[in-house]
């Protein structure tokens, strides 16, 4: 059985609390069937086992019959043979300050999400093991997207699998406190996990940017879910900033934007981004070692870079949020030309005849160039990806995707091109209003809210949009102006 040893990061006691109050982890314990289904060396298992010996003593049980309870009203699983003996020994230490003895803790030892569980939970209460796509070993994955719903597309985590098996292992009344990524919210692979939990959800408790975890950057809430829940909104806790929001379920689409769900006042306006401006992601060489060029010597007609010549003519100013920041001048290859009929390409005889030194600079690479994914019927000295330049021969703005602080808006001009970040020009290339609005308009409060909203948060601090985020933003009708 393979373990994935990255994933074992326990909770701190704080977050333990929280999780079993929560989830009314309380009082009136005994008899209660409650699971940890994932339980490391035991932070959260300790703390529900004194929370049941202590009610089950108030209550006045039997310290035998505690015993029994504890035997067979506790559930745990666990992957790590190396963390069930911990975890034995701190349940040991626990149950021993209370007076109970050998007391046979049911932990399986085994891959959880292989289990089948017949006997259904009261509380499922846990912190999953997060494994990212990339990071989950190749036969595990396909066992994962055949078996579980919220994993059938794209690339996603380990702990979707974890809470659609948790809420499986409820009774009908049984509920879930789980402490999760917060990315599962905006994540576009989580999006069916988010419309299977959403019937079930009552609470999310969101840290924002707290960091959960020593050493790691995770931006982490607790979610509860109640499968006897029919309400047809949750309340959304944002714990930065101790305020809640009772947000209608019928609004939480495609990313979930979780704020107060602001009625627009009265007689105001509202209108979309997208129908005036588009957004669109950069160019997408998939080699820009080769095409982008930061280290050559300038001359009249030529660049040189590494001995060999390239012909100007052929050559692009090159910007990106990272090169604005630096100052730094950047060439990008662009082997491509445009007509009043819109983008042209060059065959490859014209392109070898008209240029010689870029074709030899670039046939040092033909081997790498050939290897990229690129789209279907792509000469190999162009780009991988062509959807980006059909709109490219115009003024722009370029913003970066990732939002720290404040929008950065640039404008450029016509040549430069944008070679990562968003660009956005005006819809269909019929301007009603001209780039000076839609420079307002991103740097407006307003958008830096929604960005921060919608956005998935990528450092702590920062913010990551797409293209789709930024057209359907969508505003007062006085912002355009
Ligand atoms: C994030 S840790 C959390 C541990 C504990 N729940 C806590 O909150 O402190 C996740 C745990 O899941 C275990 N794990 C990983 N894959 C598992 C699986 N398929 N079945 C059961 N446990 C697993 C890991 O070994 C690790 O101890």
């Amino acid at each position: 059985m393979s373990v994935n040893t990255k994933c074992q990061v326990f909770t701190p006691n704080r977050n333990v609390q929280e999780l079993l109050d929560y989830i009314g982890y309380t009082q009136g314990l005994y008899g209660k069937k409650v699971a940890e289904n994932s339980c490391g060396d035991g932070s959260i298992l300790v703390e529900i086992v004194k929370r049941y010996i202590i009610d089950s003593m108030d209550k006045k049980v039997s310290v035998d019959k505690i015993k029994k309870g504890l035997e067979k009203d506790i559930w745990a699983a666990e992957i790590d043979i190396a963390h069930i003996i911990n975890c034995k020994a701190k349940l040991d230490e626990i149950a021993g300050e209370y007076g109970l003895v050998d007391v046979e803790w049911n932990i399986f030892h085994g891959d959880f999400l292989k289990q089948k569980i017949t006997n259904k939970f009261d509380f499922v209460v846990g912190n999953p093991p997060y494994i990212t796509y990339k990071e989950i070993d190749p036969s595990n994955r396909v066992f994962v997207r055949e078996n579980f719903e919220t994993c059938v597309i794209g690339k996603f985590d380990y702990c979707y699998a974890f809470i659609e098996a948790s809420i499986k292992s409820l009774k009908k009344t049984g509920k879930l406190a789980y402490l999760i990524p917060s990315n599962i919210f905006k994540n576009q692979f989580a999006s069916n996990l988010r419309n299977y939990i959403l019937p079930y959800l009552t609470d999310i408790y969101d840290y924002k940017n707290q960091k959960l975890f020593a050493g790691k950057l995770t931006a982490s809430a607790i979610i509860i879910c109640d499968l006897d829940n029919s309400s047809k909104s949750i309340t959304y806790h944002n714990l930065s900033e101790d305020k809640k929001y009772i947000l209608n379920k019928e609004l939480l689409e495609g990313k979930w934007v979780l704020k107060e769900n602001i009625a627009n006042p009265e007689g105001v306006e509202f209108v979309r981004f997208g129908d005036y401006f588009h957004a669109a992601s950069s160019v997408a060489t998939l080699l820009n070692k080769v095409y982008i060029i930061s280290d050559f010597i300038e001359g009249d007609n030529y660049i040189t870079v590494k001995g060999q010549q390239i012909e100007k003519e052929l050559l692009r100013e090159a910007v990106s949020p990272r090169s604005l920041n630096y100052e730094k001048k950047e060439y990008i290859i662009f082997p491509y030309y445009y007509t009043k009929e819109g983008l042209q390409k060059y065959s490859d005889v014209e392109f070898r005849k008209k240029f010689p030194c870029a074709v030899r600079y670039l046939l040092q690479f033909k081997k790498i160039l050939s290897e990229r994914n690129n789209d279907e019927g792509i000469n190999w000295f162009e780009y991988g990806r062509v959807q980006a330049l059909a709109h490219l021969n115009q003024k722009k703005i370029l913003i970066s995707t990732l939002i720290t602080g404040h929008v950065k808006v640039t404008l450029l001009n016509e040549l430069v091109i944008p070679t990562s970040g968003l660009y956005i020009v005006p819809k269909n290339n019929q301007p009603i209003y001209d780039l000076s609005t839609a420079v307002n308009i991103l740097r407006s409060d307003l958008f830096l809210e929604y960005a921060k909203n919608v956005g998935v948060i990528s450092n702590g601090k920062s913010f990551r949009i797409s293209p789709k985020d930024v057209n359907n933003f969508t505003f007062p009708v006085s912002l355009l102006k």
